[in-house]
């Protein structure tokens, strides 16, 4: 794979890209946040319903270097809804995180304030992760009373789902450190909203989508002064495809009118 940024231009071996991230410290009150995402060059995050299709084998690869460097790893209840999703790392990983102080797979976290999930899915009974459920006090305690068999569940909020008060649960109640986000588009509007990334990982896969679809995020736009502002880390490349990683700064803030 062709390293484009930082410059000199170099290859860099695949599994060594996103091998050791580096991660700084979390605070105290949240874990560190990262996003990955993949879209089409035109910015559609799913093609029917599904981000599987988007991005090649290569893409495949890369997210689960970034996952493996994770204490847990969170969807939105929309994105299990909408696919299967499987959120381990291969074993050939295990060894190198419990080296680095990570248990052998990150923990599976998916968010729902409703709890109204599809308990179908392999998710919930896959033997090779823990689950949590992220969810509010609204959910009605039948969903909770199915759900507690098959994951934790964690309530956050009063009144009503509160996201940043869930991540402070996940820091201070179950130690997650580098928390890593895979969407979808809701979800990351919501951490976005609650400023709460700290580094974004895109993937731009070489094709046109052409249509209405939804893009990396789905939400309210952001006034100008409260959208934050992002440090380029990292542009890698194979077969056209490219592999972007950004810092999220602080926002932006405009001088006031005059
Ligand atoms: N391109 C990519 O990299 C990528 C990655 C992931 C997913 N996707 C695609 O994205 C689509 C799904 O995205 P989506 O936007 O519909 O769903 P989503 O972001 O995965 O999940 C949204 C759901 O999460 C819960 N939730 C998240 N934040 C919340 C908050 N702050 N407060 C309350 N509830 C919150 C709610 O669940 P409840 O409704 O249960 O309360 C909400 O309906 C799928 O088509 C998937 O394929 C693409």
């Amino acid at each position: 794979m062709q390293r484009l940024y930082p410059l000199p231009s170099t290859e860099v071996p695949l599994d060594q890209v996103y091998r050791d991230l580096g991660w700084p410290e979390p605070p105290p009150d949240r874990p560190f946040v990262a996003l990955n995402m993949v879209t089409t060059v035109d910015g559609a995050a799913a093609l029917d319903h599904q981000a599987q299709p988007i991005g090649s084998a290569t893409d495949h690869r890369l997210m689960r270097c970034i996952r493996a460097n994770a204490d847990a790893v969170m969807i939105g209840a929309g994105t299990l809804r909408a696919e299967s999703v499987d959120p381990s790392v291969p074993a050939a990983f295990e060894v190198e995180r419990v080296q680095r102080g990570l248990q052998p797979q990150p923990l599976a976290i998916v968010v729902s304030a409703s709890a109204e999930l599809p308990l179908q899915r392999s998710f919930f009974h896959s033997p090779r992760f823990q689950r949590v459920v992220l969810t509010g006090p609204e959910a009605p305690e039948d969903r909770l009373r199915r759900l507690r068999p098959l994951a934790q569940v964690v309530v956050a909020g009063t009144g009503a789902f509160d996201l940043a008060a869930g991540l402070r649960r996940l820091r201070q109640q179950l130690g997650v450190r580098w928390l890593l986000a895979e969407g979808g588009p809701t979800l990351n509007a919501a951490l976005l909203a609650a400023e709460l990334l700290d580094e974004l990982f895109w993937t731009v896969a070489p094709r046109l989508a052409g249509g209405q679809a939804p893009t990396m995020v789905a939400g309210p736009l952001l006034p100008a002064e409260r959208q934050p502002r992002l440090i380029l880390r990292s542009v890698h490349l194979q077969d056209s495809e490219l592999y972007l990683r950004y810092q999220v700064g602080s926002a932006h803030h405009a001088p006031p009118a005059e």
